[in-house]
């Protein structure tokens, strides 16, 4: 229940045409938004100041993905400039569950990232703090590389879980995500996508988002 939600990575948009590949993406449920510090992961993005602007310019309201050190310190000025969602990553995060509650309390839904190799069992006792969790299933710092399925044992688990309590978190997916993994990760108990090549990689962005919704529905 709850439906399938496809959020495509504006990672793989054109950073100086922004607003243009935005409107391309008109019939998504989010824009995922990679924020990257180069200590966290090994590539840069953008921060605030960006993200603020792609918050006032979007059709769509912003799921905005920390990969940084020290999340406690800037992901509420996320939350602040209106992002519907900010996820910041476990293995990053000193007091997950305070920064989760603060993200709430300012009106944002929180998540929590893990990377490929990160067990998803210590995420079992946040499951009341979180909206949703983001079960990376690629090395999180680019866009374009394939999908890890050794990742998709931990997400059934995640999901087993979440089932067995009542739970209403969303379970998210990242890296690889395309017409030919996004079933494979469904089937594992995903029920939100973040595609970055596999929408901006196609001659039509929003035809991309139906195929793939069709394909993750089925
Ligand atoms: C990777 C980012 C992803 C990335 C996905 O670290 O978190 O959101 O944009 O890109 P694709 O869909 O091309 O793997
Ligand atoms: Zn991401």
């Amino acid at each position: 229940p709850g439906g399938i939600r496809i959020n495509p990575s504006i990672l793989a948009a054109d950073f100086v045409n922004m607003q243009a590949d935005l409107a391309r993406i008109s019939t998504a449920d989010f824009v995922h938004v990679d924020v990257m510090d180069n200590h966290f992961v090994p590539n840069l993005t953008f921060g605030p100041q960006m993200v603020g602007r792609i918050q006032a310019t979007s059709p769509v309201p912003l799921d905005v993905h920390l990969m940084i050190d020290d999340p406690g310190r800037w992901a509420p000025e996320y939350a602040e400039l209106g992002a519907a969602s900010v996820t910041f990553h476990l293995e990053a995060a000193t007091e997950p569950v305070t920064l989760a509650r603060r993200l709430r309390a300012i009106g944002a839904r929180a998540g929590i990232a893990v990377k490929p190799a990160t067990a998803v069992e210590g995420l079992f006792d946040l499951l009341d703090e979180v909206d949703q969790i983001l079960v990376m299933t690629v090395e999180p710092g680019f866009g374009g590389q394939s999908f890890m399925p050794e990742t998709m044992p931990k997400l059934r688990r995640l999901a087993d879980e979440a089932r067995r309590r009542g739970s209403a978190v969303w379970l998210q997916v990242d890296g690889g995500i395309g017409e030919s993994t996004i079933a494979q990760a469904a089937e594992a108990g995903a029920d939100t996508f973040v595609a970055g090549s596999a929408v901006f990689g196609a001659g039509d962005p929003d035809a991309a988002i139906t195929a793939l919704r069709a394909t993750a529905s089925r």
